[in-house]
């Protein structure tokens, strides 16, 4: 058993942006722990565009307008002025001082900023197209140089415990529901210990793999959305899944992203034949409208045309030497699969990338549970609305990262918050757990899952095909359910678990829903929607 002022769970840039905040009073314990052997590993990492700065002839009122329109009406006005109004000092503060981050500059010295759809102005700063794993990296690094800060891997959280749930005071059942750290199965060991903390922030990412294409690493499987669902916190916006328009289509390379910012430098999209279509979907932004419309255009090409991938050329738009300087790790990754994006077009299909609701929580990151948080992806800030404008994310999770901190270390500060005592809380009951999990079992019902969404829950939607997701979904999390209760656990069993759970929340926010916005489509919407093919 482990005691803590703060855990937090993710060493993405939100987690990790929060632990150190809160580690700048040398006083305060922090744990975080992260599922992979390898603390890097997260959804940041693999964020190729950058993180939104404020350009040349930019300003917050613009950026704020971008955000509200790619939203398509949904986003939080508030919360767009927040992130505009702190990031660039806060971007300047966590990444360039603190990580020591190096954007890519000009030969003069300045920054260079780049764009994206739906972007107004050029303002993305970028290393390259590996600024996620040089923000992982400087972040993780800086992490475990501090000396308040412990750093656990290969540590799966498998439940959130709360009051009254996990209480032994009956009296508690009156009090309003509150956190008190998580239980974490310890890969290594294979036990599940107490994590027990005054304050908790979920940072733990996305939920892009309960998809069968998508651009998320393997832990993305929506762990702590399933946890803080299953502990009753209230949960934003799980019908809006943004799907990336451009992953590579060779075998073997699934879902490996091809940057947004390809087509800001000029990139265009290509039926097969060679022909460029995206004109005739959004005559204004072309090539570069919101993710919702370019997505859906090229699925809609795809299926009328039965194509099996669209093309995206760069090799006549930009010279090779800047290609290959701008994109390093796409020209590779391309090569290496047979395609020189020097002088040929790339094959690209649509994947899902990102969850645009998550757990509600306010200008603070403060969940509807006491004392937990919500940071980054996992969190609905209501920033992102029904569609994220390309390379927000990035930011929102350094803003509610640092805006968390400060809130937990003002509760701290004020000993407005405690830690429970061992006695209190009781330990995790493994009695008649005897089973081992066999994997096969736990794969083919993750790839079940995965199926049902891609198909039924995916870039169109319909009532017929949400209908038949949940009653397939609900099936299979009663067998999952079962199994659950009679084996030893193990993180895939736990992912699997979490994952039945949060492609149930979605598929039923999206029934729900019968209103097509932003990445949120359905063929019968009641009223036609906005932005529709
Ligand atoms: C991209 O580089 O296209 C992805 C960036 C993002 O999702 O914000």
């Amino acid at each position: 058993m482990k005691t803590t002022d703060v855990l937090i769970l993710g060493t993405g840039i939100a987690g990790a942006v929060a632990a150190l905040k809160l580690a700048q009073n040398p006083e305060r314990r922090i744990i975080v722990i992260t599922r992979d052997p390898d603390p890097n590993e997260s959804n940041t990492r693999w964020a190729q565009g950058g993180i939104i700065e404020r350009g040349p002839e930019d300003s917050a009122d613009l950026l704020v307008k971008d955000i509200l329109a790619a939203g398509a009406g949904a986003s939080l006005p508030r919360a767009a002025e927040i992130l505009a109004e702190e990031g660039p000092a806060l971007l300047k503060d966590a990444l360039i001082d603190i990580a020591g981050i190096r954007f890519d500059h000009g030969v003069h010295g300045e920054l260079e900023y780049g764009i994206e759809a739906a972007h107004s102005r050029r303002r993305i700063l970028h290393v390259g197209d590996g600024t996620g794993e040089a923000i992982s990296t400087g972040l993780v690094e800086a992490v475990r140089s501090r000396p308040n800060i412990e750093m656990l891997t290969n540590a799966t959280a498998v439940d959130l415990i709360t009051y009254p749930h996990h209480s032994r005071d009956p009296l508690d059942t009156y009090q309003p529901i509150a956190c008190h750290g998580a239980y974490v199965f310890d890969r290594s060991g294979k036990a599940i210990h107490r994590t027990l903390a005054a304050s908790t922030i979920l940072a733990t990412g996305g939920l892009g793999r309960i998809y069968r294409n998508t651009t998320n690493p393997v832990g993305a499987r929506g762990d702590g959305l399933a946890m803080a669902y299953r502990a009753r916190a209230r949960i934003l916006n799980a019908e809006y899944i943004q799907f990336h328009p451009t992953t590579l289509s060779v075998p073997g390379a699934e879902g490996f992203l091809i940057s947004e910012a390809v087509r800001g430098e000029g990139g265009a999209l290509l039926t097969p034949g060679g022909k460029p279509f995206m004109e005739k979907y959004s005559p204004e932004w072309k090539d570069l409208a919101p993710r919702d419309i370019v997505a859906r255009a090229i699925h809609n090409e795809m299926e009328e045309c039965g194509y099996s991938h669209v093309l995206l050329d760069i090799a006549t738009r930009m010279d090779a030497e800047k290609i290959k300087h701008r994109f390093p790790n796409i020209y590779a990754e391309c090569l290496r699969r047979g395609i020189d994006i020097t002088c040929e077009p790339i094959p690209v299909v649509p994947a899902a990338h990102y969850f645009c609701g998550g757990i509600a929580v306010d200008e603070w990151g403060r969940s509807s549970i006491a004392s937990l948080y919500a940071v980054g992806e996992v969190s609905c800030t209501g920033l992102h609305g029904a569609n994220r404008l390309a390379s927000t994310s990035l930011l929102e999770g350094l803003v509610w990262g640092t805006r968390a901190a400060r809130d937990i270390e003002a509760k701290l500060s004020a000993g407005a918050a405690r830690i429970p005592t061992r006695e209190e809380i009781p330990a995790w009951d493994e009695s008649g757990l005897t089973k081992d999990a066999d994997p096969a079992l736990i794969q083919g019902d993750m790839q079940t899952i995965q199926n049902i969404m891609w198909h039924y829950v995916g870039l169109v939607r319909s009532g017929d095909r949400l209908s038949r997701a949940i009653r397939e979904l609900r099936h299979m999390q009663n067998e999952i359910e079962t199994f659950y209760r009679h084996t030893k656990l193990s993180d895939g069993l736990i992912g699997l678990r979490n994952a039945v759970e949060v492609a149930l929340i979605v598929a039923q926010a999206a029934r729900h829903n019968r209103q097509s916005r932003g990445c949120h489509y359905r063929v019968d919407s009641v009223d036609g929607g906005d932005r529709l093919l």
